[in-house]
């Protein structure tokens, strides 16, 4: 795994050695121990007596060290073009959003199609919580913990079928509830797709949750697809048809703008955004910019399924 360069500290944060040391300990103690938190702490979490737990109670790091962005700063810096293009105003617009009951259709090439009620999928199979990087395509990045469930096991549930090769995503449509929606300029609902192999990496999730508690719905919930190694793009929200298709299928943005987004989209700090670098990026809490790693450092796990493909030219 390659290591990110050390965050600037602010002098006010230096802490002397002795003590640093034993805080690292500390922290790869708490992120082991947070690693199994079962489904009582999200419903604790999720109680509406207790605070959500903040970056700083938790001390949540990922594998390279990074620390978790703040609730506040994931809750509150977002993407979501089916509320608004302003992402402080998300969270605002999508405060009564109701998540419950969610159902999630799986369907296409598969041998058993099935719809699956939210709340039953947490009960049929084991909760996971996965620290990951999101890199957003725009330059910026964040540390979150989610809480869900591998891709994989929902995949082989259904049983795909021999000539399955994509997988594709499809967010919920209804106007109603995701208002701009209504706009006619835009190809919605928002789509997403991967290739089977990528939708069966063991780092691939689907996210019902995070920081041991429920997944607010502006970040995506009911349920919403995390590809850690990809433009964050690719991790669509409120995700309600998956389906097992044949070719390559359309996606939002590619549709939008082929040339700026494409279908791989994997983060690749030599492949630059035909508007912008994609070399560094800005950590969310964090005043300079640091280097953008290949696969958004997450090469170990997926460099293999990308052998003999040209990654530029497959951006
Ligand atoms: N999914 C839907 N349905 N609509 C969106 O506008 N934005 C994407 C992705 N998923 C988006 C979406 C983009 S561009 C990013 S960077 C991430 O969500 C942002 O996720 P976050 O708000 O949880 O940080």
């Amino acid at each position: 795994m390659r290591k990110s360069k050390n965050p600037p500290i602010p002098s006010s944060q230096i802490t002397p050695k002795e003590l640093f040391v034993n805080r690292r300990n500390f922290l790869k103690t708490a992120t082991i121990a947070l690693g199994s938190i079962s489904l009582a702490a999200c419903n604790l979490f999720a109680s509406k007596d207790l605070a959500a737990p903040s970056a700083e109670s938790t001390q949540i790091v990922d594998e390279l060290g990074d620390r978790a962005n703040s609730f506040e700063d994931v809750t509150h810096y977002n993407n979501y073009y089916e509320f608004s293009t302003n992402k402080s105003a998300v969270a605002g617009l999508a405060k009564n959003f109701q998540t419950q009951p969610w159902n999630i259709h799986i369907f296409g090439l598969v041998n058993e199609e099935k719809i699956y009620d939210l709340d039953d999928l947490k009960r049929k199979f084991p909760s996971e919580e996965r620290v990951y990087r999101l890199r957003c395509v725009e330059g910026w990045s964040m540390v979150i913990p989610w809480v869900g469930l591998p891709l994989a096991r929902l995949l082989r549930d259904v049983e795909p079928t021999s000539n399955a090769g994509f997988v594709r995503f499809e967010t919920l449509d209804d106007p109603k509830r995701l208002p701009r929606e209504a706009s006619p300029a835009y190809p919605w609902p928002y789509q997403e797709g991967l290739r089977l192999d990528e939708a069966l990496n063991d780092l691939t999730i689907l996210a019902y949750g995070m920081y041991g508690g429920e997944l607010p719905a502006q970040n995506g919930g009911g349920l919403r697809l995390v590809v850690p190694w990809k433009y964050g793009f690719k991790s669509i929200k409120a995700v309600v048809n998956i389906e097992l298709v044949e070719e390559k299928p359309e996606t939002y943005w590619n549709t939008i703008a082929p040339r700026e987004y494409g279908f791989y989209a994997n983060v690749n700090p030599q492949v630059p955004h035909p508007r912008w670098p994609q070399s560094t990026e800005r950590r969310i809490g964090e005043a300079s910019r640091r280097d953008t790693l290949l696969f958004n450092g997450y090469s170990d796990q997926v460099a293999s399924m990308y052998a003999g493909m040209d990654l530029v030219a497959n951006y």
